[in-house]
């Protein structure tokens, strides 16, 4: 059901799951809302983390990267918790200490407070694209890392020197990878200010595994872009589901060493690769499907799909479950995650649309189902 007040979105969003970035370039769908929580849907769709399935969302504006300085960006699972909503959370520079176990933290770090192993390190990648729609997991290159994250709200970033972006900006992702090989992409518009103009844009390669003495990509590297198969893009880096100890992080291990990465070249060394990415960059066609098979879940009678409601997703007068199930399945567009999930009071008839499936809760008055979106290239 509706989560009306600000305390109640909260608790599901920080017990069901992650966090967002929140800049004014945040690709918000929630936007206007103060207490949106859209930019960390879904949630465990994970074949949808390619842009957050948040790429035809539009941001509020544009995240300046200070070339050579340094930046603090807020962390949360709800806008409510950040300086665009009700404000930041009570000492949001500090590593919560004694460090939480067994509990999850307020604004919602989630799986680093029940197992600390899970705090893998986070980074910030950029992409010299304006156009969103024709980035690509390899274009990103990350240029800032934190080993010891996600733990604290306000998480302050070391920023190498780089060069400028295109006119248009650039498109910059925070992206974090915990235990449960759930990859992260927070994407934010944003563009280099003060930037180098000797410097270029490299070519990132893939980063592997140098646990055991194996070499560590040394120079530009993509994200850890990992984990199932999204619906335009296939991941960078393989599951290694049995040993964790070797599954990818933003660490030492995988050649992240922590701050600022000093990744961009001097013009005169780069040329050839700079040359490499112009010709991607044009000869690029973005993906879009041939067609959206959707399909229903089964009916859950008895049940409610708390939370995850979408907007103008709150229907009075719902003759019905089949009803409630068709208004969800007609709600598009599919690839920003309209519609995914419904529940339905059989007592009041009202209908609440959901952009994700959280675990359904026994309610006796309530009939809940999912809406299956299959997007075929
Ligand atoms: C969008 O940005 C403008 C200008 O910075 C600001 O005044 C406005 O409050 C922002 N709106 C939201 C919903 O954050
Ligand atoms: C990005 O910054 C450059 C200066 O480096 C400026 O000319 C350009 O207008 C900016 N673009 C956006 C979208 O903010």
């Amino acid at each position: 059901m509706r989560g009306v007040s600000v305390v109640v979105l909260l608790t599901l969003a920080v017990a069901s799951g992650h966090l967002s970035v929140w800049n004014k370039g945040t690709y918000d769908c929630g936007y206007p809302d103060p207490n949106s929580d859209r930019p960390v849907w879904p949630l465990w769709q994970t074949d949808k983390w390619w842009w957050h399935s948040a790429l035809d969302c539009k941001p509020n504006g544009t995240q300046s990267i200070p070339s050579g300085g340094s930046l603090a960006l807020e962390f949360s699972s709800n806008k409510a918790h950040t300086s665009m909503g009700q404000g930041l959370l009570a000492n949001p520079t500090q590593r919560p200490n004694p460090w939480p176990t067994g509990a999850v933290t307020a604004w919602g770090n989630l799986h680093a407070s029940v197992y600390p192993d899970d705090i893998m390190g986070c980074a910030l990648a950029i992409a010299y694209k304006s156009d969103r729609y024709s980035v690509t997991p390899k274009d990103f290159i990350v240029f800032s890392v934190v080993q010891d994250c996600p733990t604290k709200q306000l998480q302050t970033f070391q920023i190498p020197q780089m060069p400028a972006c295109p006119s248009g900006g650039c498109q910059c992702t925070w992206v974090w990878v915990n235990k449960y090989h759930q990859s992260y992409m927070s994407p934010f518009a944003c563009n280099v200010t003060n930037p180098n103009a000797r410097l270029s844009v490299p070519t990132p390669q893939v980063p592997t595994d140098c646990t055991n003495g194996g070499s560590c990509v040394s120079g530009a590297k993509t994200p850890l872009f990992y984990g199932t198969p999204t619906q335009s893009f296939a991941p960078l880096v393989p599951i290694r589901d049995t040993i964790f100890q070797l599954s990818p992080r933003y660490k030492s291990t995988w050649g992240f060493n922590e701050g600022a990465q000093s990744v961009f070249p001097s013009r005169a060394r780069a040329a050839a690769a700079v040359e490499k990415v112009e010709k991607e960059v044009y000869a690029f066609k973005p993906n879009s499907p041939s067609r959206i098979d959707v399909s229903v879940g089964p009916q859950m009678v008895g049940f409610d799909n708390p939370g995850g409601d979408i907007d103008n997703g709150y229907l009075t007068n719902v003759a019905s479950a089949n009803d409630c199930q068709t208004q969800c399945v007609n709600r598009t567009p599919a690839l920003t995650g309209q519609c995914y999930a419904w529940s339905w009071n059989t007592q009041s008839k009202e209908c609440w649309l959901k952009g994700v499936a959280f675990n359904p809760v026994s309610n006796p008055n309530m009939i809940a189902g999912t809406v299956n979106r299959v997007w075929v290239a």
